[in-house]
């Protein structure tokens, strides 16, 4: 029997990799320009980093982590996603003492176990930026035209919707919830098993819901955003002031509750129509309270991070073609003679930095000539023997369909 894939994992195959190093060089060059440094962190932590910072109640930490026990029986978690792990990473290493604000992207993957379905997978990519020590709204609104003009960048700003609301902080968050607890708590026989569990740890969780009778019920439910504090508000108000004075266009959805507990204040989205049911191609927010949750000194942060198999689906439909090119020249020949000036030909066009295609097995020209337009190479160079005796090669040009014939004495090399 042949061995397989686990369920919800998959490969990403050389004829799409062009395209994710596409869209990774861009994100990487651009959160570069705003300051942002890598950082690498361990796929595999101490299970609490997860359960502590995510919140216990949070869908993830709930019933979608891969945890096992070690050989010296500490409880170890794949990583579900990358915040906590480098909010861990900036405490463990002290990032506050060394300068005022930090600025971070990571890149890999993460994992979850859930139901998967077109976009969504048990092994998925995320490129994610972070940044702390900073609380001011704009810094919100910086992050967040980041992650737009991200979308730009690629050609897929009129494909997103940048989706935004506000969650409130330490104090108006919990009054929030407990006139939620109340509302709900009238309607707590409608309300399906799962939810009925959320009204006692987390009933934010029931706005998220999409059975069909919470969804009815939670349409009256008290909304956060005409519950925010006077602080939030104002915070919230210059968030959007900033995107307003950039550009950068959003919608307000009182509705984002986000998966995750440990956001406060603002909160967004970046989601298309063009996906089907996994919408999100992009989301984050603030979580001032984090960083102290997990042990560090009290710092305001705000990040986000981007689903990259989804951001590849929603490309291929808009710019298809392009991503393909593993070759620029292709060389060609006919005969022993010319085959090891192939050989010497390929090896120098490497060494000046060209990325050639040519196999030695000796097939026939017409064959070597259909690998040749396999490979997308944009020129192939044709030698013959009558050609290398004469001091000349046939270059041609795989898109225009036409050759021509250059002088070049691959005789006289060494
Ligand atoms: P998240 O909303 O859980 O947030 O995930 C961010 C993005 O990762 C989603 O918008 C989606 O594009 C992608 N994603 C999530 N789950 C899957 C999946 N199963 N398959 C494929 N793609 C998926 C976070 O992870 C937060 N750490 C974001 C953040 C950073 N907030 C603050 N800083």
């Amino acid at each position: 029997m042949k061995v397989r894939s686990i369920r919800g994992f998959h490969d990403i195959l050389p004829e799409d990799i062009g395209r994710w190093h596409h869209i990774e060089e861009l994100a990487k060059n651009l959160f570069e320009l705003y300051g942002y440094s890598e950082i690498r962190i361990p796929a595999l932590e101490f299970t609490e980093v997860f359960a502590r910072g995510l919140g216990t109640s949070s869908d993830i930490v709930e019933k979608e982590m891969y945890t096992f026990t070690d050989r010296d029986g500490s409880s170890l978690t794949l990583r579900p996603e990358g915040t906590a792990g480098v909010v861990r990473a900036y405490i463990e290493n002290s990032m506050y003492t060394k300068t005022p604000q930090s600025k971070l992207y990571y890149t890999g993957m993460m994992f979850r176990h859930e139901r998967p379905q077109k976009g969504r997978y048990r092994g998925f990519y995320q490129i994610g930026a972070e940044l702390f020590g900073a609380d001011a709204p704009e810094s919100d609104a910086e992050l967040i035209a980041m992650n737009h003009n991200f979308f730009g960048s690629i050609g897929l700003s009129g494909s997103v919707t940048l989706e935004l609301s506000s969650l409130g902080d330490g104090e108006c968050k919990p009054a929030y919830k407990s006139m939620l607890t109340d509302y709900f708590n009238g309607h707590k026989d409608r309300l399906c098993e799962d939810c009925q569990r959320r009204l006692g740890t987390n009933p934010l969780r029931i706005l998220d819901c999409k059975q069909k009778t919470c969804i009815e019920i939670s349409k009256d439910a008290p909304k956060m955003l005409d519950n925010l504090c006077e602080s939030c508000t104002e915070h919230f108000g210059r968030v959007k002031d900033s995107l307003d004075s950039i550009g950068v266009p959003y919608e307000i959805n009182p509705k984002i509750v986000r998966g995750l507990d440990y956001y406060t204040r603002t909160v967004f989205e970046f989601t298309t129509d063009q996906l089907g049911a996994q919408n999100a191609v992009a989301a984050g927010g603030r979580y001032d309270g984090l960083v102290k949750e997990l042990g560090g000194p009290e710092t305001p942060a705000v990040g986000f991070a981007m689903g990259i198999e989804r951001i590849v689906l929603l490309h291929q439909q808009v710019v298809p073609e392009g991503f393909g090119r593993r070759v620029d020249i292709y060389i060609a020949y006919l005969g022993d003679e010319a085959r090891n000036a192939a050989f010497s030909l390929a090896h120098e066009l490497r060494s000046a930095g060209a990325r050639v295609g040519a196999d030695y097995g000796g097939k026939s020209l017409k064959s070597q000539m259909k690998r040749a337009d396999k490979s997308g190479a944009r020129y192939t160079i044709i030698i013959g023997e009558d050609e290398l005796s004469r001091g000349v090669v046939k270059l041609r040009d795989m898109e225009k369909s036409s050759e021509d014939e250059i002088a070049l004495d691959l005789k006289s090399q060494p």
